[in-house]
């Protein structure tokens, strides 16, 4: 009897090492899409309409967040990256926020941002945001293509958001986000998740290249509003 339950124990132990090391690298698979997928527990909720008060709920932008932040729960995202930081906290209602909604969101639920941008006076502003977050934020000054060569984690969620949109230099503004994806494609996965700001606009919007780049690779509009939220198709088998 005695040594029996010694046994068992031990096997037990092994089963539970293997199951905690397999937590360690695994994204979840679990489709959230699906009719059986979990529903989010409550503080992952909070966490996500917490970071949600800093904007207006009929911001252009509100769906898409609130949809990548689930999927982010859903997938157990760990390394959030963000090219273009944001403006400041007092220019929330027109231009988003996102340093510190992706900071907050990322502070609550035990994950790490990297906000990139080249620009010092944002680099700044947003760093004075997210001060007191900021063993979960990291405002970086860089050129972001240059940046996401170097970087080489694995990015579990990608906001592509570096150039505002104008008709006058669009060509170009398209054309170097494409050059983003192409550099921060290496690391992402299948399980990764892909938002674009200004999709649907104009001439294709300032990310026009970077989802027909990204559609050719097999991945999948799952949200299609003022913004563009992409995952990879096999994701969601
Ligand atoms: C981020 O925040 C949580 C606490 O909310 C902490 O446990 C975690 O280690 C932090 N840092 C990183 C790098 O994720």
């Amino acid at each position: 009897m005695g040594s029996m339950s010694i046994i068992n124990i031990a096997v037990l132990f092994q089963i539970f090492c293997v199951l905690s090391q397999a937590r360690d690298v695994q994204w979840n698979s679990v489709n959230p899409y699906s009719e059986n997928s979990p529903k989010l527990e409550a503080d992952n909720k909070i966490a996500i309409f917490t970071a949600l008060e800093k904007i207006p709920k009929d911001d252009k932008r509100f769906i898409t967040f609130s949809e990548a932040m689930k999927l982010m729960i859903y997938r157990n995202s760990k390394n959030l990256i963000e090219l273009g930081t944001e403006w400041g906290e007092e220019k929330c209602t027109y231009d988003g926020c996102s340093t510190s909604i992706f900071g907050l969101f990322a502070y609550a639920t035990e994950k790490f941002l990297i906000s990139v941008d080249n620009d010092q006076n944002a680099v700044y502003k947003a760093k004075e945001a997210t001060k007191w977050i900021e063993d979960n934020v990291s405002v970086i000054k860089s050129d972001s293509v240059e940046f996401l060569k170097n970087y080489d984690k694995p990015i579990d969620f990608l906001y592509i958001d570096s150039m505002d949109y104008d008709e006058k230099i669009l060509d170009h503004i398209q054309h170097y986000h494409l050059e983003e994806i192409k550099a921060a494609y290496r690391k992402l996965h299948k399980y990764s998740i892909v938002l674009l700001d200004e999709g649907n606009m104009d001439h294709g919007g300032s990310n026009k290249l970077v989802y027909e780049y990204l559609e050719n690779l097999g991945w999948e509009r799952v949200v299609n509003k003022w913004q563009y939220l992409y995952v990879h198709k096999d994701s969601l088998l």
